[in-house]
């Protein structure tokens, strides 16, 4: 297997989340639903729910501050960070320069990037095109959400799926004759299908006030439509990376999707021939977060070694936009 020199490697990865656990059976309590629904619809048991005083920024410093230890760096050597949210603290500034001031990492360039799922593989890409053309040496990429204050709580359909938490990741130059490092990376979106999955609370095309008044601060979403996209999308840009760096699925050795159900991974897998015990979950703990699903998923399955060093890792992500993408890694 001969593939492409890395010119960017993963130095290391964190995660948090909110201590209040939300199960099931409490949602049971809440809205028209049961813990057998919501376990064979979407695999998830339980959520985490962040409390009233926490902001997404600090969610996001906490999972930051847990990657740079692991990266054996100090807040200054970060040349960039960048956020993926779509609960971010305010419409602007981003959310990644509270992180910045929260961080003390006082020499960086800070933004929010908005590729709502598929965050995290949309910011690692710019990461290791910003580090492979020389501009950066260390990003600090984060993916972080409350979706739990976007969520309608009294709207079964959506309510179910979400929680709140925040992943990073420091990528960095890797030394010339790497092996380990980002291999290839591949993105893309479809605007034609913006209303499947979106949220317009914030948004400038309708007064807030109106919104409100309209109830349609939530996210919404056609769940149905938004299955199939995710599944076809998703196999989509494992087969093209598979492919054009002449591997199978049987080369992967570790797959991390993005955690929306269970359902979607199982589709995906099959479509793609990898092998189920190949794929990292941790839907049925944390439901879907979004942008942090799989940094969260990332930091964990390294954490429990589940990942080991020298294994080829390949990212898959989907979300509103739409937008999706892949990112393989040698570990
Ligand atoms: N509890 C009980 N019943 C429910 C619930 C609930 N929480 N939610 C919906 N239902 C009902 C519906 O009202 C419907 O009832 P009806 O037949 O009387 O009309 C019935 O269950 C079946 O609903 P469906 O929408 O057909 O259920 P489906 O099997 O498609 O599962 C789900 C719904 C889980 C939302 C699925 O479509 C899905 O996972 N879609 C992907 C959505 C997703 O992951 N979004 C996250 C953002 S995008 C991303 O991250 C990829």
């Amino acid at each position: 297997m001969s593939l492409k020199t890395p010119k960017t490697i993963l130095l290391g990865t964190g995660y948090h989340v909110p201590e209040k656990v939300l199960t099931n059976f409490d949602l049971e309590k809440m809205v028209d639903t049961s813990d057998e629904w919501i376990r064979t619809r979407t695999g998830i048991k339980e959520r985490r729910i962040a409390s009233p005083e926490l902001t997404t920024s600090q969610l996001c410093t906490f999972a930051a501050q847990k990657a740079l230890k692991d990266a054996g760096l100090q807040p200054e050597d970060i040349d960039v960070i960048l956020l993926g949210t779509i609960t971010g603290d305010a419409l602007f500034p981003s959310t990644a320069c509270y992180v910045q001031e929260k961080l003390g990492a006082v020499n960086a360039a800070a933004m929010d990037v908005q590729a709502a799922c598929a965050g995290f593989v949309y910011i690692s890409t710019l990461a290791d095109a910003l580090i492979s053309s020389g501009k950066a040496k260390h990003v600090l990429a984060i993916g972080g959400e409350l979706l739990s204050r976007i969520v309608d709580w009294t709207d079964r359909n959506t309510c179910v799926l979400f929680g709140d938490g925040a992943g990073a990741a420091v990528w960095s130059r890797a030394p010339g004759d790497s092996t380990r490092g980002v291999i290839d990376t591949y993105l893309k979106s479809d605007g034609r299908l913006t209303e499947l999955l979106c949220s317009y609370g914030g948004g400038t095309n309708t007064p807030l006030a109106q919104i409100v008044a309209e109830n349609r601060q939530f996210i919404t979403m056609k769940g149905q439509e938004v299955f199939k996209a995710a599944v076809n999308s998703m196999s989509e840009a494992v087969e093209l990376v598979l492919a054009r760096n002449n591997l199978t699925g049987d080369d992967i050795d570790v797959l991390i999707p993005h955690q929306a159900n269970i359902r979607i991974m199982n589709a995906v897998v099959k479509k793609t021939k990898i092998a189920e015990e190949k794929v990292y979950v941790n839907v049925d703990r944390f439901g879907n977060t979004s942008a942090a699903s799989i940094p969260i998923a990332l930091a964990e399955a390294r954490e429990t070694g589940f990942i080991k060093p020298g294994q080829l890792v390949l990212h898959v992500s989907f979300g509103g936009g739409f937008t999706w993408g892949a990112l393989l890694l040698r570990e």
